[in-house]
């Protein structure tokens, strides 16, 4: 890919730029909690700590995601705590575990950080001597590498070159490892222990089971209605006008062909609707045009001009498919209804063996999911395949949903 080892650099410098500033967060927070904590001995601690406690639990949160986003979803996600006093935050598990994290951070997370930094910004350095060097004066020439000085243009050209080259070759190889190192020891900081994991993950196969039982259940009493009141309606008034029919066959044969003919309109109708059933359970256009014919044939019904971009292979599951295509559907049609945008997108592809989509507009944000049904049944239906939906739509917008769902 063009541009890929300079992509790959400046992802790997942002990432340590960040794993730098959480350590810098950590030789802040952790004295200044200790110090709380001993004041308690005094009283003030107790109103000192929670406030610490609380802004390290958000400083956490924002770090699971960006772990998630990095490394794939194996943690947790970001709870949603509100503010706790000294004795409800001594028994939470959760509140240890970031505290670790910060230790962690405070040392790990510093050194790692500063040196990937260091690795991304030699080169520049380096590239700046080379011609440069002639600010410096000639008694304290600038030494970038190993102390070797630069003292003309015939040693920037040479040993500068040659320096250039080094450190551009260790920030590709290094720099990028360094940034994975910084955010796996962060990733093994915040992780629960392997017991507490298997309780989190029977809690989430739990909940995500009662959810897949609750959505089967809302869907069986969907089909049921819409049997009930649509094709079962229209097949008793068939029946009845067939009877109808055979009764003035007898007294007046010409009468029966309008009845027929009613009969075989109910026929129809009773079609059509039992198709609006079958539709509503396994889109048909998926079996005829994919995933992506399907997708492109919502964003073209959204009056919000949508790009559409799908970049995945075969041997989707049908359920994932049809769950990407529900969801799509119903956030496009949120976009419609509640966005007030000018343009979105739809991204979907392949990480792992995961299916990601990215739905993204630039409306005015603020998704409330407890104002309707569809972003809390677009979360349930995701849950019921182990899949997650992660909203973001702060006030203002812009608002981006982002679905991730094992294709395994
Ligand atoms: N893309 C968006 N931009 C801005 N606000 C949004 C967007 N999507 C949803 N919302 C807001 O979030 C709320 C919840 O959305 P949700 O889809 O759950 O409900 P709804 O669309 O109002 O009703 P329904 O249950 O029919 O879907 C909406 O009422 C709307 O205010
Ligand atoms: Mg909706």
């Amino acid at each position: 890919m063009a541009g890929g080892w300079w992509y790959r650099v400046w992802g790997a410098a942002r990432s340590s730029l960040v794993t730098f500033g959480l350590g810098l967060y950590a030789i802040i927070a952790i004295p200044l909690l200790v110090y709380s904590a001993v004041s308690c001995v005094v009283g003030i601690g107790f109103l000192l700590v929670p406030p610490q406690l609380w802004l390290l639990g958000r400083v956490a949160d924002a770090e699971r995601v960006r772990l998630s986003h990095s490394l794939g979803s194996t943690l947790e996600p970001p709870t949603n705590r509100p503010f706790r006093w000294l004795p409800a935050l001594i028994v939470d598990r959760t509140v240890w575990r970031e505290l670790r994290w910060a230790v962690v951070m405070l040392f790990g997370g510093t050194l790692l950080g500063a040196v990937g930094i260091a690795l991304a910004v030699l080169p520049l350095l380096c590239f700046a001597a080379i011609w440069l060097w002639w600010l410096f004066p000639a008694d304290d020439p600038i030494r970038i590498v190993a102390n070797v000085p630069i003292t003309g243009w015939l040693s920037a050209f040479t040993v500068g070159v040659a320096q250039l080259t080094i450190t551009t070759a260790a920030a590709i190889v290094c720099g990028p490892f360094l940034a994975r190192s910084g955010l796996w020891i962060s990733r093994s900081a915040m992780r629960a222990s392997a017991r507490i994991q298997l309780a989190q993950q029977v809690a989430a196969l739990q909940r995500t089971r009662s959810g897949a039982v609750d959505a089967h259940a809302a869907d069986l009493r969907r089909i049921e209605r819409d049997l009930h009141d649509g094709t079962q309606a229209h097949l008793v008034a068939l029946a009845l006008r067939l009877g109808l029919a055979m009764r003035v066959l007898q007294r007046d044969p010409a009468a029966v062909a309008p009845l027929l003919e009613q009969a075989r309109e109910g026929a129809e109708a009773a079609m059509s609707d039992l198709r609006t059933v079958l539709r509503s359970t396994y889109p048909p256009i998926l079996s005829d045009q994919g995933l992506d014919g399907a997708l492109a044939a919502v964003a073209a019904r959204c009056t919000v001009p949508t790009r559409i971009l799908v970049a995945i292979g075969d041997g989707i599951p049908a359920p994932v498919e049809a769950a990407v295509y529900f969801v799509v559907t119903e956030a496009l049609t949120n976009i419609d209804r509640h966005s007030g945008a000018t343009r979105a997108h739809v991204d979907v592809r392949m990480a792992d063996d995961h299916i990601v989509v990215e739905i993204h507009d630039n409306g005015r944000g603020g998704i409330d999911e407890s104002r309707g049904t569809g972003v809390a049944g677009m979360r349930r239906r995701l849950e019921a395949l182990d899949g997650v939906l992660t909203v973001d739509s702060p006030p203002g917008g812009p608002t981006i949903l982002q679905v991730a769902c094992p294709c395994g």
